[in-house]
């Protein structure tokens, strides 16, 4: 070992020690907690030991690598085992009303109220990602038109907005190029609202409805098609997080506008495509100039 690295190992073996000897992290319930751990394991132990060992091998380098990889690994598996018990207990369909956000807030405490402004991902993501399923995700296996937006997830804490904002029970809730399918599935659990994901890419579609099917939620559904050739007869709340851009948002749009022509509709966005959708003379927006894109905004119809 050379002399300059022996005051930078003595830190990491005594990150790595407070690590192990921090017994709330492998109680099942602080999944916040864990989830910290596990990134300061991540970003500040793994990937510093990985800057020194550019260096040149190092055995007691090596070693403290393979000592936190097991720190690691054990709390990935607590993790692991808690999701496979939660996703049981939800096919069971055994629960109470709200159930899903009282479950959500009792790992995760005050991380999972929604907090205006604050964009991003977060533990909350880590919690949804590892609930919803556990299947490997899946490769895009087909061609993208220039338009469209590759998938990109809506950060959890904006659908738990969503949830809260947009839908009911009474209402049918689609999600327009649902991806992987976390919103109609969480909008789903959250408010117990029917829930469609119409998406173009078939392996993410597949995936979708497999994490539906794996719940046991016969009120969320995924089809696979492009979105200007869905069916939105039923639809009441519809949501984009930008999809799509240009002329196929504008095509999009006017479907939407016939849509609102038959009955009321609320139209939410999140991204990019937001002051489009707000340039559209048919849809006032309800929380601000649609010019932000971390903000949610709501739409209404002018002319229905
Ligand atoms: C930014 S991602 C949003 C994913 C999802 N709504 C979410 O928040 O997790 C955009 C998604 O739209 C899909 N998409 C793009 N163009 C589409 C189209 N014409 N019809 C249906 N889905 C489309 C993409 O495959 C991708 O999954």
């Amino acid at each position: 070992m050379s002399f300059e690295l022996t005051p930078f190992i003595a830190e990491i073996l005594a990150d790595i020690q407070s690590i192990e000897d921090d017994a709330g992290i492998y109680q099942e319930v602080h999944f916040n907690a864990r989830a910290n751990a596990i990134d300061f394991i991540d970003f500040h132990v793994i990937d510093r030991i990985n800057g020194l060992l550019s260096g040149g091998p190092n055995t007691a380098l090596e070693s403290a690598k393979k000592r936190v990889e097991t720190a690691k690994n054990l709390l990935e598996k607590i993790d692991i085992t808690l999701f496979k018990r939660l996703r049981e207990q939800i096919s069971s369909g055994a629960y109470p009303e709200g159930f899903f956000k009282d479950l959500v807030h009792k790992y995760l405490g005050d991380e999972a109220s929604p907090a205006a402004g604050k964009a991003g991902y977060d533990n909350l993501d880590a919690f949804v990602n590892g609930l919803l399923s556990n299947q490997p995700l899946p490769e895009a296996s087909i061609p993208r038109d220039p338009e469209m937006v590759f998938y990109q997830q809506t950060p959890a804490r904006i659908i738990f907005e969503l949830a809260e904002r947009a839908a009911s029970s009474e209402n049918t809730f689609f999600d327009i190029g649902s991806g992987l399918g976390h919103v109609p599935i969480l909008v789903n659990l959250l408010t117990g609202a029917k829930t469609r994901g119409i998406e173009y890419e078939p392996a993410y579609c597949d995936y979708a409805a497999a994490s539906a099917s794996q719940l046991n939620l016969a009120n969320v559904a995924f089809i696979n098609t492009t979105a200007q050739n869905g069916d939105y007869s039923e639809g009441s709340v519809f949501f984009m997080y930008t999809p799509f851009e240009g002329l196929m948002l504008q095509q999009m749009l006017e479907i939407l506008k016939t849509e609102s022509l038959k009955k009321p509709i609320r139209i939410f966005t999140y991204g990019p495509c937001s002051p489009q959708v707000a340039r559209q003379g048919w849809l006032s927006c309800v929380n601000g100039p649609a010019d932000d894109v971390y903000t949610l905004y709501e739409f209404r119809s002018l002319i229905s």
